[in-house]
């Protein structure tokens, strides 16, 4: 068997004919930029959410930019977040000069850690950044009331999370501002780079859509440095298809989960989502101690899996700066260096789930 782990073509084939209408429509309107696929997804989004605003944009990093530039994070401004998480979480912080501070994961979620937040504010601190891994969210009670206690701003990294409910509410409607990319592999993915900020709040939002034109208030005239980061109008005809079927996706994740968990819960432990919460299942993440060696092993079967992530961002050459060092945070570091993601996509079958699981099962 050869296993797809993504399979974006399956993604693509399933609803092929609206894709494509959707894209021939912008085509021959030409309205390539801001055209009114934008706004249309914007609404979208907003009522999927429950928030007032949704801001798209260019990718999740981009995303992640906007949210920070419409607090006005200046050089020298602090901002908490986990160093096991994707590069962009933090690089994003520092590409504006501020500094991005760590706090370990709780070693069953892998998200950000409430209790040990508040150790690490300082009169500095201005936002905190949880990260909803692999389509689950942080304990956002926990670290809404520690910000509010310290005037900080959260801002949710709802990359892998678009879709996942916290307390019955949506991810991205946690926090003041969050975060998603549409990025091909996420849970919601378009055929290129795409994110989006969505926010409760009618000033920040109108700040965003300034940032993401240039700061532009109107043609040619700049009432801020901002960047151009804009969601192409062929990218949001594409997620207005996707997002019809969503609902159904995520339900089909939810039920490869299902069976992984079914077939894997009597040799290893299987991920943990708390009570409280429903996963988008951005990924399917496993622990396994000879990583290496099981990925290869594996490989030679078709089967293939990833690593999110081998290397936690205190212990990156780029952020050698800030001073960490190993054993800093060692849920992270420990978590690292056994983590593995099975194949996850919402058309896995029965009897692929069987062979991956038997096949794993071989070489634990
Ligand atoms: C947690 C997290 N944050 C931010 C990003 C950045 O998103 P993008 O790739 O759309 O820029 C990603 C994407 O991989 C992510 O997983």
């Amino acid at each position: 068997m050869n296993i797809d782990f993504a399979n974006l073509k399956l993604a693509y084939q399933t609803h092929q004919e609206a894709f494509e209408k959707a894209m021939q429509k912008v085509l021959t309107n030409a309205a390539y930029i801001m055209g009114p696929e934008i706004e249309e997804l914007e609404h979208e989004l907003s009522t999927f959410t429950g928030t007032e605003y949704a801001i798209s944009c260019s990718s999740g990093t981009d995303a992640l930019l906007l949210a920070m530039m419409a607090l006005d994070i200046q050089p020298g401004d602090e901002i908490i977040t986990t160093p096991f998480t994707f590069i962009a979480t933090a690089e994003t912080i520092a590409l504006l000069g501020a500094k991005p501070v760590f706090v370990d994961i709780d070693k069953d979620t892998y998200n950000i850690d409430p209790p040990q937040i508040e150790a690490k504010i300082t009169a500095k601190t201005k936002a905190i950044i949880p990260v909803s891994l692999y389509g689950q969210v942080s304990d956002m009670d926990e670290v809404n009331a520690i910000a509010k206690k310290h005037n900080l701003s959260v801002i949710e990294d709802a990359a892998q999370s678009f879709g996942a409910t916290y307390k019955g509410k949506k991810s991205c409607n946690l926090s003041s501002l969050a975060c998603t990319s549409f990025f091909p592999a996420k849970p919601m993915g378009c055929f290129g780079d795409g994110g989006a900020v969505f926010t409760n709040n009618k000033d920040l939002a109108e700040k965003i859509k300034s940032l993401r034109v240039h700061g532009q208030t109107k043609r040619y005239t700049h009432k801020y440095i901002g960047l151009g980061g804009r969601l192409d109008t062929l990218q949001a005809a594409v997620l207005l298809v996707k997002l019809k079927h969503y609902e159904e996706d995520v339900k089909m994740r939810q039920q490869v989960a299902e069976r992984y968990h079914d077939l894997l819960k009597d040799v290893l432990p299987t991920p943990i989502v708390k009570e409280h919460n429903t996963s988008v299942w951005a990924q399917y993440s496993i622990r396994v101690a000879s990583r290496d060696l099981v990925q290869q092993k594996l490989k030679e079967k078709g089967i293939p899996t990833a690593v999110h992530y081998p290397t936690p961002l205190h212990l990156q050459e780029c952020f050698g700066y800030l001073g960490y060092k190993m054993g800093d945070f060692p849920v992270s570091e420990e978590v690292s260096a056994e983590i593995m993601s099975l194949p996850m996509n919402p058309y896995l079958s029965q009897d692929e789930q069987n062979y991956i699981t038997e096949e794993l099962k071989k070489l634990l």
